[in-house]
């Protein structure tokens, strides 16, 4: 079988401190799934090694079955929002465009026809199109939220990555997000980092916890003790049971070094 996402081994370190240990998982395509964990869990090098902007320390990384360094363009990616995107004064269809420049600097007029459509139309999906001219600094945070993820969407990916996609959001534009992500996912793969855990955790099919070592499907399932102190995810999301399964430990993995 051919996984949207497989990571083999993935271990990564910035200088001497370790983000990823021995990270493994199969994302079937289609899949809904949350990466869960703590602040400082590695959720964001995580993507980040998936998208090839880290390098790991070792293990490999397959994107459809290629190394992934090959398929970077059928990845979209929705970074976690920084102040530094709200003082940028350009916008809402600029933004948009430049996804669609894949790094190529031109000037406005040089937009192709094509870019100009495509943007114009992930605008219009996300019901974003009266905003277009609006500089992203009057926007708010759950429509700059979907601005970015329209932005992540014009490159029209197969797969798409968000980082916190709901921690600059209020409650009611945070269900509007996962509304308009599951609707996504009916034609691409979904992948979701998130440390608000038990608040958005039903939406997802499945659901893997990362603390330097992730925890995925095997034949044991998460026992309660390890799942709230390894990495901190919440008893209730595991014990309560939502419909969708949770990702359970490899037997030898649990031994801590
Ligand atoms: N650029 C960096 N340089 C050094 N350490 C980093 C860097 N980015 C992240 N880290 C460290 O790696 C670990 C994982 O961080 P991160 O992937 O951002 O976690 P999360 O997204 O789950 O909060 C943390 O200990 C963090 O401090
Ligand atoms: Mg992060």
């Amino acid at each position: 079988m051919t996984y949207a996402v497989e990571l083999k081994d993935v271990s990564v370190k910035y200088g001497k401190i370790p983000a990823l240990k021995n990270v493994s998982i199969q994302i079937a395509e289609g899949a809904f799934l949350g990466i869960i964990g703590p602040n400082g869990g590695g959720k964001t090098t995580l993507l980040k090694v998936i998208l090839g902007l880290i390098e790991p320390e070792a293990g490999e990384i397959n994107v459809f079955g290629h190394p992934h360094n090959q398929m970077v363009d059928r990845i979209g990616y929705v970074p976690q929002i920084s102040n530094f995107d709200r003082d940028f004064p350009i916008s809402v269809l600029d933004v948009v465009l430049m996804a669609r420049l894949g790094g190529r600097v031109r000037f406005f007029h040089q937009y192709q026809k094509e870019d100009l459509k495509k943007a114009e139309a992930v605008l219009d999906q996300l019901n974003l199109l009266h905003l277009k001219d609006r500089q992203i600094g009057k926007l708010s945070g759950g429509q700059l939220q979907r601005v970015l993820i329209a932005r992540g969407l014009a490159v029209e990916p197969e797969i798409l990555l968000l980082d916190e996609p709901t921690a600059n959001v209020d409650a009611s534009s945070t269900s509007q997000i996962y509304e308009l992500l599951k609707n996504l996912n009916q034609d691409r793969t979904i992948i979701v980092a998130t440390h608000d855990m038990a608040a958005v955790s039903s939406y997802f099919d499945t659901l893997a916890c990362l603390n330097e070592k992730l925890y995925h499907h095997g034949d044991k399932r998460l026992d309660q003790e390890t799942t709230e102190q390894v990495f901190g995810c919440p008893v209730d999301l595991i014990a309560h049971g939502h419909p969708h399964h949770v990702f359970a430990p490899h037997g030898e993995e649990e031994n801590n070094d």
